[in-house]
C-alpha cells in the first residue's frame, strides 16, 4: 500500500528487500554498519513511512461550492489582505497571519483591535484539517474564516457590515460575481458566508512544500541508500525518539504530523488569574450553538457527506483543557508555540515534554505522555528532527498581479 502510493513499482522491491537485509546485517555484533543510513529496524521503518508520502492527494471541499475555483481563489486572496473588513479599517487577516512570518504574527497571543486569548495558528495544510481553531469550534475552513469577522476583538465587521462593503465597492462586487457566478444578493448573511468560502478557496492552496524529511522517507521507501545518507545523523536520532520512546507520533501522526484530534499536552491553560481556557470543551459547546456548521443551512453539499463528525461529536468532561494537536510541518517557522504561545522555541517545547508533570495530565484513560528525562543531546536531536520538517526553498504566495485585475 505504502509502496504503491509512493510510486515504487513492484520491480523496485528487491532493492527494498536488500535494504532490509542490510539492516539485519548492520545489527550483527562486531560488524560495522555499512552506513548509518541503515540503522532503523523494520518496525521503525514501518512507522516512518506512515508520515508520507507528501503532499497527499486531496479533493475540493464539497461543503464549499467554490472550493478550488480560480476566480474564488483570487477573490479570497484579495479579501485576506483587505483591512476594510475590520471595524477600525486597520486590521486585515494578514495582520495576524503575515505571509512572510509563515502566516503567523510571532506573538504569544494575537493582537487585533485588542489582544485575544490564543496564539495565531499558521495557515498551512488547512485542507487536511478535520477541525479548525485550537478548540475545534469550527468544522469547516469557511466557518473558521468567519470567526475573526464576527469577533469584535479581531475584525468584528459582522454580516451586515461585510455585505454593505461588498455591495458598495465596485471591485469587491465584481470579484464576488466572478467567484460565485452571480451578483451579491440581498441576504446579508449569505453574502457574508460566501466571503468565508472565497477565503477558504484561497487558503486551501497553502500546502507546504517538500522537506528534507520527505526526501529521506521516500528514499527509505525506495531502499535508496545514497538518498538516505543525505539525511543528517542528528535528525535520524531525533526521528527515532519521535516515533519510539518519545511517543510523539501517537498524536503527531501521519503525513501532516497530527491525528487531527484533541489532547492534553500538559500546557497550563490559565488565560489570566481566575480564568481558564476550557479548550475543546468550550469548542464543542460553540460548535453546537453555531449556525455555520456542516449541519446548518450554509453547507453547499445537499448530501451532508462530510457532516458525520459534527453529528456524532460528544461532549466529555475530559475535553476540558484539551487543545487540537497541531501539525508539525514548518513548525520551525511558527514560534512561539502552544495555544497561548507560552513556549518560545522548539527547544523549549522539547524540554516541556522531557520534564512534563504527569500529575497535571488527565488521569483517566491510557497514559500517553510520560516524563522522558531526555539528555541534552537527545533534546538537540529531537529539535534537529523537527527542523527537517521545514519546506525547502522560499514560499511564493503573495499575488504579484492584483487579484481584481480582471474586474476593471
Ligand atoms: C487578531 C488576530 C487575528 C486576525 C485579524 C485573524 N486571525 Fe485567524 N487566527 C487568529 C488566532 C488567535 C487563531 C487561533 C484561534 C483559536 O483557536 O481560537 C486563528 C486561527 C485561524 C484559523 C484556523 C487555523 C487552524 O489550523 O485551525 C484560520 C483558518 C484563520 N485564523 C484564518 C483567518 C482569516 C481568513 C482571517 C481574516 C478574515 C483571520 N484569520 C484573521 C488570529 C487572527
Ligand atoms: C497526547 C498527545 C501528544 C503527544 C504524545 C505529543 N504531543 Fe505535541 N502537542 C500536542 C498538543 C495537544 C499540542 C498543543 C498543546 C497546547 O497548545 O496546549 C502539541 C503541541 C506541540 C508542538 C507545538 C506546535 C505549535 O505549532 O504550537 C510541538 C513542536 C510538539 N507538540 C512536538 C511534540 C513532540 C516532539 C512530542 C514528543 C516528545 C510530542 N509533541 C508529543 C499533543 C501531543
Amino acid at each position: 500500500m505504502t509502496a504503491r502510493r509512493s510510486g515504487v513499482s513492484a520491480a523496485a522491491r528487491p532493492a527494498a528487500w536488500l535494504a532490509g537485509f542490510a539492516i539485519a546485517f548492520s545489527m550483527l555484533p562486531g560488524i560495522a554498519a555499512p552506513s548509518p543510513a541503515f540503522d532503523f529496524t523494520a518496525e521503525e521503518k514501518r512507522r516512518i513511512l506512515r508520515h508520507g508520502p507528501w503532499p497527499p492527494a486531496s479533493a475540493p471541499d464539497p461543503s464549499n461550492r467554490v472550493s478550488g475555483k480560480p476566480d474564488a481563489i483570487a477573490f479570497g486572496r484579495a479579501l485576506f489582505f483587505d483591512a476594510r473588513l475590520s471595524l477600525s479599517g486597520a486590521v486585515s487577516c494578514a495582520t495576524c497571519h503575515a505571509p512572510d512570518r509563515a502566516w503567523t504574527d510571532g506573538l504569544p497571543r494575537s493582537r487585533g483591535r485588542r489582544t485575544v486569548d490564543r496564539n495565531a495558528l499558521s495557515l498551512f495544510n488547512l485542507r487536511f484539517n478535520r477541525w479548525f481553531g485550537w478548540d475545534g469550534a469550527q468544522d469547516t475552513l469557511w466557518a473558521q474564516n468567519l470567526r475573526p469577522l464576527l469577533d469584535r476583538r479581531e475584525m468584528g465587521i459582522g454580516p451586515g457590515g461585510a455585505a454593505r462593503l461588498v455591495h458598495a465597492d465596485r471591485r469587491l462586487s465584481c470579484g464576488y460575481r466572478r467567484a460565485f457566478g452571480e451578483a451579491p444578493g440581498a441576504d446579508d448573511e449569505r453574502v457574508f458566508v460566501d466571503l468565508g468560502k472565497a477565503l477558504a478557496s484561497f487558503l486551501e492552496t497553502q500546502v507546504t512544500g517538500r522537506t528534507p524529511f520527505d526526501d529521506f522517507r521516500d528514499a527509505l521507501a525506495r531502499g535508496d541508500a545514497a538518498g538516505q545518507a543525505r539525511y543528517p545523523a542528528a535528525a535520524r536520532r531525533g526521528l527515532r525518539l519521535f516515533i519510539g520512546r518519545g511517543n510523539c507520533a501517537f498524536c503527531h501522526f501521519g503525513p501532516a504530523f497530527t491525528n487531527g484530534e484533541f489532547a492534553d499536552a500538559g500546557v497550563p491553560h490559565f488565560v489570566e488569574p481566575g480564568r481558564v481556557d476550557p479548550g475543546r470543551l468550550g469548542g464543542i459547546r460553540k460548535l453546537r450553538r453555531s449556525p455555520y456548521t456542516l449541519l446548518g443551512a450554509f453547507n453547499d453539499d445537499a448530501q451532508r457527506s462530510t457532516a458525520a463528525k459534527t453529528r456524532y461529536v460528544r461532549l466529555r468532561q475530559s475535553n476540558f483543557g484539551e487543545f487540537r494537536v497541531p501539525g508539525l510541518r514548518n513548525a520551525a517557522l511558527t514560534a512561539p508555540y502552544m495555544h497561548a504561545g507560552s513556549l518560545g522555541t522548539l527547544a523549549d517545547v522539547v524540554r516541556h515534554y522531557s520534564t512534563i508533570d504527569e500529575d497535571r495530565l488527565h488521569a483517566g484513560g491510557e497514559r500517553i505522555l510520560r516524563r522522558l528525562d531526555l539528555s541534552a543531546r537527545e533534546r538537540a536531536d529531537l529539535v534537529a528532527f523537527l527542523e527537517t520538517l521545514t519546506e525547502k526553498g522560499p514560499r511564493r504566495e503573495v499575488a504579484t498581479k492584483p487579484a481584481d485585475a480582471a474586474c476593471r
